[in-house]
């Protein structure tokens, strides 16, 4: 008999494929048994394919504004941890604390942050906040002293409150501009995946220049900073007095000006659009509900309109919690996601009922929605959706890890408590100078979705001396 080459390729391939299949399927068993674990079925697709079914809805939402809301919803109705289609790829969905803990600090190194690398690279190189392992914790390492308690408390930069930002010439591509387009790249080039392959953005390109050329300034300035301070200290034997800034420091640990740049723009992607978001999410919200400013400015009354110091701030309680509160009902990282390097399990959400724990296959991301978390009314009370900086009096509310608006474990945002700090002397020293302050906007908080989250409007205020 004669058999066509062809079809014994054909043949010996689909053998091959069945045989990795079947290898798949064993080892999966041998797993979920091995740690009593179920995978996740609860879902909200109806399309258990590519998950079309729900696309329409998406695009609505995207169009009103109310992702994060629909995104709350979904798990409001179906449960805290569930499956989704994403055309191709299934990713796990989850808004429980243990969970959450279990990704980001108990099994730290079964997940991992490579999904993020490529689509952030060409603004920012490869840096703290877009690379795993090795190279993460030398950046970590790198910039960690900067962040020491004596580096922030130290807070008469922030006095000079205006960064002129209604300065900038008009006409030429100014850096906040392009910095701007390149993060709206960045969430393009992250939803494209590998459609990168063929897509081209001339003008993202061009903004990505832009920045890094920016930056390179600040670089050799910092650079020949270093070695003339270096240099200084040889010829007197003792350390020189000097002003702490950033790139200086940077400059004193590495001399490698790529890495420098790099770190640099990271830093500066972290924490610039998370602390101005926060701030007008504040600001559009207490403009809304006078009563807590009167309390506001009846405790920065012992201040007797002195700017705080470190200590003094510390202790302005009700700045504090309206601070939180703000972080609570509008996280400006309002979901985020980590990539399973290896087949593992998470506490809860495996099975029908959710309680079991669950399996998760090796390649799956679980989004975690802080958003949503953070309004889950077994955790807040019934109240979840209101501003009540009350609720953190006392320190009664303990969510431990169902509150996040700054991550935990290993990778927990470095500038927490500088920006908690710029925030809170921002806030109180407006609630100093100002005697009301009052809504110009009669619209709710609409979401303005990017990389991070801020008010859609902006902060239109009135203040009133
Ligand atoms: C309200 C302000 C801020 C919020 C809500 C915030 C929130 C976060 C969150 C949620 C992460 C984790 C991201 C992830 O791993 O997926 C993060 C990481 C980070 N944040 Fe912040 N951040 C804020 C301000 C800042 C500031 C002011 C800086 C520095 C000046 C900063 C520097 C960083 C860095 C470098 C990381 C990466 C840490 C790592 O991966 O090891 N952040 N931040």
């Amino acid at each position: 008999m004669d058999l066509n080459p062809k079809l014994i390729l054909l043949l010996l391939a689909a053998l091959g494929l069945a045989g990795i299949s079947l290898r798949r399927y064993l080892h999966t068993r041998q797993f979920i048994r091995r740690h009593n674990c179920q995978p996740v079925t609860r879902t909200f697709n109806k399309d258990p394919f590519l998950g079309l079914d729900i696309l329409s809805g998406t695009i609505r939402a995207i169009k009103d504004h109310q992702v994060l809301q629909r995104g709350a919803a979904l798990h409001h109705i179906h449960g805290n941890t569930l499956k989704a289609k994403e055309l191709t790829s299934t990713i796990i969905l989850t808004i429980e604390p243990e969970n959450i803990k279990t990704i980001l600090s108990l099994n730290f190194t079964d997940y991992s942050l490579g999904h993020r690398l490529e689509p952030f690279r060409p603004l920012l190189g490869e840096g703290i906040f877009n690379t795993d392992g090795a190279h993460w914790a030398e950046s970590r390492a790198l910039i960690r002293p900067s962040f020491a308690r004596d580096q922030i408390a130290d807070l008469t930069l922030l006095e000079a409150l205006s960064i002129g930002t209604l300065k900038k010439s008009q006409g030429e591509l100014g850096f906040a501009d392009a910095f701007q387009y390149s993060q709206q790249a960045i969430l393009t080039r992250s939803l494209l995946g590998p459609l990168n392959a063929v897509y081209r953005d001339r003008k993202a390109e061009e903004c990505d220049r832009v920045c890094r050329e920016f930056v390179q300034e600040f670089v050799e300035e910092a650079v020949r900073a270093a070695e003339s301070r270096s240099e200084k200290e040889k010829e007197t034997g003792s350390e020189t007095k000097h002003k702490r800034i950033f790139s200086h420091e940077l400059a004193s640990r590495t001399s490698a000006k790529e890495r420098i740049r790099n770190e640099l723009l990271n830093v500066l992607l972290a924490g610039r659009d998370t602390t101005a978001s926060l701030l007008a999410n504040l600001f559009f919200v207490l403009a809304k509900n006078p009563a807590i400013w009167e309390k506001l400015r009846d405790e920065v009354a012992v201040l007797q309109n002195r700017p705080p110091t470190y200590d003094e701030l510390r202790g302005l309680k009700y700045v504090e919690y309206c601070v939180n509160e703000s972080l609570r009902l509008h996280p400006v990282v309002p979901r985020n996601g980590r990539k399973a390097i290896r087949d593992t399990v998470l506490p809860l959400g495996g099975g029908d009922d959710g309680l079991s724990p669950a399996f998760v296959p090796k390649g799956t991301v679980v989004a975690y929605y802080t958003y949503a978390m953070h309004r889950r009314t077994d955790i807040y009370g019934p109240d979840a959706e209101e501003f009540r900086p009350e609720r953190w009096a006392d320190g009664a509310l303990r969510p431990r890890w169902g509150y996040l608006p700054f991550n935990g474990g290993p990778r927990i945002c470095i500038g927490q408590r500088y920006a908690l700090t710029e925030a809170s002397y921002v806030l109180g020293r407006m609630v100093q100078e100002f005697r009301e302050l009052e809504s110009r906007d009669p619209g709710p908080w609409e979401e303005n979705l990017s990389l991070t989250v801020c008010s859609r409007n902006g902060a239109r205020v009135g203040l009133v001396r």
